[in-house]
């Protein structure tokens, strides 16, 4: 028997297919199908390949399961996540700059943003990212600490929203530098985030800003693009349409 996890159980009458039992038991990740063939090897021709499609509707079950169990993962992740962050932006009564909107509604565009970029080239560890979308302002806005994040959603996703947070300590002008550096030394994963959070800011800016608001915004932007390069094609291509978008506000 080969060493995969599996085994033929019992089979009835050749003629009958639907008397043969198997059991399959793959690792989530591993098919092994050659040793599958092998362990479908019966006497006869007819019987081996009946084994085989059984197995194979086994497997076809099995990777839909998967695949469904991924899927929900990703929901019950982004559900968690933004109900988090909703009510935290909420206690303090944050709207979007500008707007009336509560400032969840940003957090979901930037999650939006992830969750398209993926579907046109996939996001390494998208869980992981759309966490970091959804919480990415908790630690710069609201009162939540590294260590509620820490507790609530991991180390990674705590230290990937500490990069993506403004040192308020350093001067206004040298913020996002460091901010960008940290960026950079963290997973492509807070790259993504970073795109995105600007993509999603990239729209009319408020009434009150004046002209130079909006260049230095605007550069800000142009840096962000430069600095990330390498971390996801389409949202580059996005983030580069946003910034010849933008010129008609200036
Ligand atoms: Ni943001």
């Amino acid at each position: 028997m080969h060493p995969t996890r599996f085994e033929l159980i019992s089979s009835e009458p050749e003629s009958d297919i639907l008397s043969i039992e198997l059991r399959v038991q793959l690792p989530a990740n591993i098919v092994d199908l050659p040793s599958l063939w092998q362990a479908a090897a019966v006497n006869n021709l007819g019987r081996r390949l009946k084994c085989f499609l059984r197995i194979m509707l086994c497997f076809i079950s099995r990777y839909c399961y998967i695949t469904q169990t991924s899927f929900m993962d990703l929901q019950s992740t982004y559900q968690h996540a933004i109900k988090f962050a909703a009510a935290k932006h909420a206690a303090i009564n944050q709207t979007i700059p500008g707007t009336q909107l509560p400032y969840v509604v940003h957090l979901s565009n930037v999650a939006m943003e992830i969750l398209t970029a993926h579907a046109a080239e996939p996001i390494a560890d998208i869980n992981f990212t759309i966490q970091l979308a959804l919480l990415h302002d908790t630690l710069e806005d609201t009162d939540v600490t590294f260590d509620e994040l820490q507790q609530h959603f991991g180390d990674r996703v705590a230290a990937g929203v500490a990069a993506l947070t403004k040192n308020k300590e350093l001067p206004k002008t040298d913020r996002m530098a460091d901010s960008l550096a940290r960026i950079k030394n963290s997973p492509k994963e807070v790259w993504v985030v970073k795109l995105a959070d600007r993509i999603t800011n990239l729209q009319e800016p408020p009434k009150h800003w004046d002209k130079p608001k909006k260049e230095a915004y605007l550069k800000e932007a142009e840096l962000i693009l430069t600095e990330l390069k390498g971390a996801n094609a389409y949202l580059e291509q996005r983030l580069h349409q946003k910034l010849t978008d933008y010129q008609a506000y200036i």
